[in-house]
């Protein structure tokens, strides 16, 4: 059975993609350095497949623990998802985004040069293209600066990733996520993010929930079918389906070249009203939102162009948006048990 070493592993994405893994027959084992998630996802995780994934608290920032697992772990693929990910944080603390988001790539990089691991799925984001010229973005649409050092992270990370696999001949996978959302189906595992959320569903449920008292809708005044801006709105059981493919195409070889990009979107945009009100119809409630300015760095329209992912992995999202808004909140709501 070949084993998959998921670093992030109780975190939100982290965590679907972990039960995907073993529901798909592969042994899993978790480094996570619990700073953005809980140890109970463990339990969370074991309770949805009944086999328990193998654990050890890491911090990729301290090579030695990492040249320690390698040594007694041999590892056939790797899915990396341990990075910190609050868009506005990353502005205010930069050098800690810089360190953790790259620090811990790069000793993660070394000991699989040191240790023979030949495969790595990286966790990138469509915030490389920035605001893309032409819709819908595909993998040869120009990258931009990103506005954030959180997604500056994500694009030298790729860069790090191109000179890695060309330097040690390894096989990489950079998946570009579009806008995860949703929980699994059993409502044992979701988003759970600490302080106030950043991204918009996780804000959605917590109004929903009363936690907080009304959604601002960052600006309706964009050039767009209803003023809000559009974004590419991808189910997270659908983003952990993607993430066994990828690394299932590099075990077997079936990669065409020693570095790939694939974005992971549904290849429709929803703007930030009809999200809203997707969610107060698939969960028959009124949310209290205001209209207010634009978000800083908000972009107008990002969706994805998914037929290379479609093509190349045989993969294609399943999920609809009411699914997700369901989910969403079904995790919210045992959240309160
Ligand atoms: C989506 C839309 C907001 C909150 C970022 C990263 C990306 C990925 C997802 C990390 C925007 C609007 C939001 C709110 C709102 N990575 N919004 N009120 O900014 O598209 O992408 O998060 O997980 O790499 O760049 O996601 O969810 O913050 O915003 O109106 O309270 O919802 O203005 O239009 P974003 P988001």
């Amino acid at each position: 059975m070949s084993k998959i070493l998921v670093t992030g592993g109780l975190g939100y994405i982290g965590s679907h993609t972990v039960v995907a893994l073993q529901y798909a027959g592969y042994e899993v084992v978790i480094i996570d350095d619990l700073s953005n998630t809980d140890i109970d996802f463990l339990d969370r995780i074991t309770s949805i497949t009944n086999v328990r994934p193998a654990f050890f608290e890491i911090d990729l920032k301290n090579q030695e623990k990492v040249n320690e697992f390698f040594k007694t772990n041999k590892i056939d693929g790797i899915i990396n998802f341990a990075a910190h990910k609050a868009v506005g944080e990353s502005v205010e603390k930069p050098l800690m985004y810089y360190r953790n988001n790259l620090l811990g790539l790069i000793n993660l990089l070394d000991a699989m040069k040191d240790f023979d691991a030949d495969n790595i799925i990286f966790s990138s984001s469509c915030t490389v293209y920035g605001q893309a010229d032409k819709m819908p973005i595909d993998e040869q649409t120009p990258l931009k600066k990103p506005e954030s050092p959180y997604g500056k992270t994500k694009q030298m990370g790729e860069e790090i990733l191109e000179d890695f696999s060309t330097a040690f001949d390894k096989n990489v996978i950079c998946l570009r996520y579009f806008n995860p959302v949703g929980a699994h189906p059993t409502a044992k595992i979701g988003e759970l993010p600490k302080g106030i959320p950043n991204n918009l569903i996780p804000y959605v449920t917590q109004t929903a929930a009363g936690i907080r008292e009304e959604l601002s809708v960052w600006g309706d005044d964009y050039p767009t079918r209803d003023g809000t801006a559009i974004r590419d709105y991808i189910d997270v059981n659908d983003l952990a389906d993607a993430h066994v493919k990828a690394v299932t195409r590099l075990i077997e070889n079936k990669n065409k070249a020693k570095l790939e990009f694939f974005n992971l979107g549904t290849g429709t945009g929803s703007t930030v009203l009809e999200v809203v009100h997707a969610f107060e119809e698939a969960n028959d409630l009124k949310l209290n939102y205001q209209i207010k300015e634009r978000r800083a760095g908000d972009i107008i329209e990002a969706y994805a162009d998914n037929s290379l992912v479609e093509k190349e992995l045989g993969w294609k999202p399943e999920t609809k948006l009411a699914e997700s808004m369901r989910t969403a909140w079904e995790w919210q709501k045992s959240l309160k048990k």
